[in-house]
């Protein structure tokens, strides 16, 4: 358990779902947490579980030693202009997950050394299965284990260059719905070839899960295990054949690069 104070500027849907993964996996008790947003009602479950609740953002900085700054990307700038005489170098760790932000902009809003980082997190944050890409400018050694170490208990944590973050939040945020709608469509091939959409769909999830644990927890290849399903002249062959006849994996790389150059220009 790490004694720190975190502040999240920003209770929404991220910054809340930060909030639970944190108390639920004991990285922090909950009387450690302040969370702010302006419409305070949002945050009752955080409140009743004993959480710090405000829409005082100044006092939320003052109380704390880490600032996780969960903002939309266009209140970024006015909110933190108005409170960065509150942030103090020697003793504040600044944590952004705000899309499109770069450490160059929060170093100049913020206008003096506090050691920065821009996290990239996905929606399966909020059970704890993210997978968060970091980087940094002006931490030390010890900071930056601290805020590994934070989402490490959301999921796993990826240090990269900072020129590779637009990158992450296409195969990693955006992925979420890339994987969503393959299985939403498998779904659908699953209720035309018998099952109700229900089964269907907890089929389909399971084997992805499944699938996607084969590379993480055996650290196989993905055609390792295909070849392993795919009996000569067999139906799955067939099927993943007549899939890429139809350009299911150029359409999976055309999508995700263009993507890419929507967010990067
Ligand atoms: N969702 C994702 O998958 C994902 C992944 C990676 C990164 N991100 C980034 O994370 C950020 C947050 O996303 P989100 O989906 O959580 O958005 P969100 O639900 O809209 O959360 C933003 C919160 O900021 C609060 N807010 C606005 N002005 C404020 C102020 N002056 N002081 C304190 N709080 C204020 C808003 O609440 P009030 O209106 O009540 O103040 C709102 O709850 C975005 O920049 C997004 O790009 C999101």
């Amino acid at each position: 358990m790490n004694n720190k104070k975190i502040a999240i500027i920003g209770g929404g849907n991220l910054g809340m779902a930060i909030a639970e993964g944190l108390i639920k996996s004991s990285f922090a008790k909950p009387q450690q947490l302040t969370v702010t947003r302006r419409n305070l009602d949002r945050l009752k479950p955080l409140k009743d579980q004993s959480v710090t609740v405000t829409s005082d953002n100044q006092f939320a900085i003052e109380s704390s030693e880490v600032i996780i700054v969960a903002l939309k990307p266009y209140n970024v700038k006015e909110v933190l202009e108005g409170l960065k005489k509150s942030f103090d170098p020697t003793r504040h760790i600044v944590i952004s997950v705000v899309t499109g932000i770069f450490l160059s902009d929060l170093s100049s809003i913020l206008n003096h050394g506090v050691p920065l980082f821009r996290a990239m997190p996905n929606t399966a944050i909020a059970i704890q299965e993210s997978v968060t890409c970091l980087c940094s400018t002006h931490a030390t050694e010890s900071q930056s284990k601290y805020v590994t170490d934070l989402f490490d208990q959301l999921g796993i944590t990826i240090s990269i260059d900072e020129k590779l973050m637009d990158a992450a939040t296409i195969l990693g945020a955006c992925g979420i719905a890339y994987a969503l709608r393959f299985i939403r469509a498998a779904t659908q091939g699953g209720i035309e070839i018998g099952f109700d959409a229900k089964t269907a769909s907890l089929i389909t999830a399971q084997t992805v899960k499944g699938a996607a644990e084969l590379l993480l927890k055996l650290n196989r290849h993905p055609e390792e295990e295909i070849d392993k399903v795919t009996t000569p002249k067999g139906c799955t062959i067939v099927g993943l054949n007549e899939m890429e006849h139809k350009g299911f994996s150029s359409s999976l790389i055309k999508g995700i690069s263009a993507s890419y150059h929507k967010i990067a220009t």
